[in-house]
Parts: structure tokens; sequence; C-alpha cells
């Protein structure tokens, strides 16, 4: 294991939040029972709030037990792994309580033999990243003799703007290589799968270009509305929550050039070549013609009535916030030129899933079969969620006496495998951050590059007097503005499995 050499002191900032219940007490048991962690880890518990340390335990069982991979229930030495878990009620802003961090730190790393690398997780709003940054270092807490980094969740900034100016206060305590930021998307098993797919194999990178291939899809659709997170997805939208992020970081995964060497570096030169040339709006009309913003009305899902979106709690009744955004979207260089990009994401649609299609042009078109029967197009499909497996179609004879062709598929599903219990996004990412790997994680350029095609969509919708907003009843596959996008070229979205 890899802390066993010199330990690890996890600073979990929002630790009654719920990424920390849903996700990182959940991760650090994962990595603990896996024995990637050793005994030689802390984890201090810090936010607002007071609690007591036997509380805190017991959230953090509480939490384990509902949400992890493994069963804590059953689990003898649970009680060993809990002990390393500390509390510390501390507001952000107050300096002496990093003095007092420090000290309580010290103490751990002396009683679990840690050589003083220290990992602050920030599961908090963006506008305190600074704050924090700043007081952990007057604090004395970036002087321990290990290394010091730092991991960050969306939303990072607002618009280009904002997130340099974010940038800059981290900046000022951290070096962009201790800075970690978090797409849990990247985290994710066929995500990763997507350059070795591509990579390792002769059936497919041959074939990635604008001769080949027709189009590309991708979905991510959930049917979760926006529950208790109103408030913040007013002021995000599915552009800012879902697109700048996730949904951009597929496309490129997808369009990256072969890396020079698979480290983390030579990687993210090459996907934030991607997300630089991807073609930003040029006008107000552009948008209108490539884009798509739409929001759910009240609807039936898995048979349930479910409220619209302007009725969710902490939202506005006049809301103009898209919880759908499809997109056509244009990567301009040698190999994707003229090839679409078409992306989509969307709450209470009818289905949880991401996927990405790859549409393959027709051969030349039917020179032997056109008399026989349309041919549909070859297609090779990444089911990232919920199935983790890959799909291909492709063409082959009907059985029997007629000449017929028909559309046949392979497919491999790989979380059919029995006994396979893939690990958590999370899991994967916290693990790479404590062994420094940081291929998985974006850089500021990548976030920089992305905001700026943002940007091109959010600030012609800003100066809009919000006809373009359409609806979608919850429940449905959204507007119709989404098919409308494709069927101008000729296209169509494949139906997610
Ligand atoms: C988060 C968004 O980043 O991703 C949420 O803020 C969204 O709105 C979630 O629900 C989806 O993640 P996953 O892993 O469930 O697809």
């Amino acid at each position: 294991n890899l802390t066993s050499q010199s330990g690890v002191t996890f600073f979990i900032f929002g630790a009654t939040g719920d990424l920390a219940k849903r996700k990182l007490y959940p991760a650090i048991y994962s990595l603990f029972r896996e024995g990637k962690l050793s005994e030689r880890f802390a984890v201090i518990g810090l936010a607002r709030r007071h609690r007591s340390i036997e509380e805190f335990q017991n959230d953090v069982y509480h939490s384990i037990q509902e949400f992890a991979r493994y069963d804590i229930s059953k689990d003898d030495n649970w009680k060993s792994f809990v002990n390393h878990f500390e509390y510390m009620s501390l507001n952000t802003n107050d300096k002496n309580g990093f003095d007092d961090l420090n000290q309580l730190t010290e103490s751990l790393e002396q009683r679990f033999n840690i050589k003083g690398n220290r990992l602050f997780y920030l599961a908090l709003a963006p506008q305190l990243f600074g704050q924090v940054a700043n007081n952990l270092r007057s604090g004395g807490l970036l002087q321990s003799a290990g290394w010091h980094r730092v991991v960050i969740e969306k939303p990072f900034g607002y618009d280009l703007k904002s997130a340099e100016d974010l940038n800059t206060q981290i900046r000022e305590v951290f070096e962009e290589e201790e800075i970690y930021r978090i797409d849990h998307y990247l985290g994710k098993e066929m995500i990763q799968n997507i350059e070795v797919i591509r990579f390792a194999n002769a059936f497919f990178e041959p074939l990635w270009n604008n001769k080949y291939i027709a189009n590309i899809q991708i979905t991510l659709s959930e049917t979760v509305g926006v529950g208790d997170r109103g408030g913040y997805y007013e002021s995000s939208g599915a552009l800012r929550d879902m697109a700048q992020n996730h949904m951009l970081q597929m496309v490129a995964m997808m369009a990256m050039e072969p890396p020079s060497r698979m480290e983390s570096e030579d990687i993210r030169d090459e996907k934030v070549k991607v997300l630089r040339s991807i073609r930003s709006y040029k006008d107000a009309q552009e948008v209108k013609d490539s884009v798509v913003r739409a929001q759910y009305t009240e609807g039936t899902l898995n048979n349930k009535i479910v409220k619209a979106y302007r009725d969710e709690d902490s939202v506005s009744k006049t809301s103009n916030t898209e919880t759908f955004f499809a997109a056509e979207l244009y990567v301009d260089n040698f190999r994707w030129a003229g090839v679409p990009f078409y992306v989509r994401t969307g709450k209470r649609l009818p289905a949880k899933a991401t996927e990405v299609v790859v549409e393959f042009k027709n051969i030349p078109e039917n020179v032997y079969f056109a008399k026989t029967n349309s041919l549909e197009p070859n297609l090779l499909v990444f089911r990232v969620n919920p199935q983790e497996g890959i799909y291909i179609k492709f063409n082959a004879k009907k059985p029997g006496g007629e000449s017929m062709i028909i559309p046949v598929a392979m497919d491999f599903c790989q979380s059919c495998e029995v006994g396979l219990n893939t690990p958590e996004a999370y899991e994967r990412l916290v693990f790479d951050a404590i062994r420094g790997d940081s291929t998985y994680f974006t850089r500021w350029d990548e976030v920089a590059s992305a905001w700026k095609y943002i940007d091109s969509i959010s600030e012609s919708w800003s100066s809009s007097d919000g006809s373009d907003l359409q609806h979608y009843e919850a429940g449905t596959w959204g507007p119709k503005g989404m098919k409308d996008l494709l069927e101008k070229k000729g296209f169509k979205w494949w139906p997610v499995h």
C-alpha cells in the first residue's frame, strides 16, 4: 500500500455535508478495506457545527453503512478504522482556529506515525476557497515535512472571469501541481476506458476522424430533479452544472490526439488542445441555432407525479434556469473538421444514463446493396452508466433465403461480469490524489478553455428575453428542439440503452 511509507492526514472541510457523507467517507473506507491506506492515516472532519468526536464517528459509521460498497456492519475492525477520525468545529474565517487545527494535526501525526503529508479536501462553497487557503498558510498547516495538496470541488467559478479570480486566490498559496480540481466523471471506469479502447486497439483509431465518423453523441441523462439543491442550481443550471465540466471533459477524451506518453501532463496537454479547439458561438443567432435550453414542467416519472422545476424549493416561480441543455459543437482541428458533436444533459428525463455514441459514415452509398434495403450506420457505443460496457452495431446478412441485410450487435457488458464490484469514482480519485497522480483531475488551462466556450453561450442567454427557453414535461426525453438540432443535418439521436 502507498501510505505505509509515510501516511496521510485528510482534512475534510464540509464534513457534515452531503458530499462527505455520500462519497468521501465511503471512499476512504473502501481504500482502507482494500489495504490501500494501512494504519498510517487520520481524518479530521471540519465544519461550523458542533459535534463531539463520538457523534461524528457515529455519523461516519452511518454514512458508510448507507453508501459504501463494503458492508461495515460485518466488519469487526470498524472501530479501529473509525478511531482514525477526529472532528473540530471550525469557522473558516477564524484564524486562531487554524492554529488549533495545526496542533491537533501534529498530535494525530504523532499518534499515527504520519510524516506530515496533508490532503485538504474543500467540499465547500467556492467563495471560501481563498480564505481557507490563506488561513491554512497562516495557521502553519503548510509547514509540515511532507507534501500538501488541495482537492477542490466544482463549481470552479461562474464564468471565465470569476474562475480566473478564484484561481489567482488559490495560486497565492498553492502551486498548480498541488491543486487537484476534481471532476468525478473522470474517475468513472468507462470514461477512463475511452483512452484504452481508442489507443490499444487496431479496430478503432484508424477510423477515428472526419473521414469515417459522421457524428458523436454524448448523453448524460438523469431522472432526479434538483432536490434540495435549488439554491445552488438556480445560479448554475445544466450548463454550468454538467456541461462546463463533465460533458466537455468527455468531449476531450473522445477527441484528443494520442498523447506522447500515458502520463499526466502529456494526457492533459492533449485534452487542453481539444478544449481550445472547440468553436465558440460567434453571436446570439448562432447560439439559437446550435443550442437548446429547456426546463421541466410537472410530469409523471416512474409512476409518480413530480413537480415542475419552478415549484421546487428555493427556486424562483419565474425562473428561466435551464434543467436541460443540448448543443451541436465543433472541434476545429484537422481530425474533426466538419464532424458535429451532439451533447445533451437534463434532469427529470425518463432514465439515468451516460452514453457516448460514435456514428460512422455509411460506406460508399450502397454500391451492392442499394436494391435490397437501406443500411443502418455502424455504431460504437460507450456505456458509462448505469451499465458499464461497449456495444457495437454493424450490418450482416439476415439468415435465410431472402437477401436482406439487418443490423446486428455485439454487446460487451462489463458490469455484468460476476463478482465485479467497480470502485466508485471518488474512491479512485481520492486514491490518485494521495499518490500524487493528477491525470484525472482538471488542470487550470482546461478549466479556462472550457469556460471560454460556455461563456459564449451564457452571454447570449443573459442578453436574451428568455423566449428561447423551451419546456418539457418531467418524464419525457426533453424538448422538441433537441430533435431538430440533429434533423437539420439528417441525423437522429440514438436511443440510450
Ligand atoms: C454532479 C452534479 O456533478 O453530477 C449533479 O452537480 C449531478 O447535479 C451529478 O446529479 C451526476 O453524477 P452521477 O455520477 O450520478 O452521474
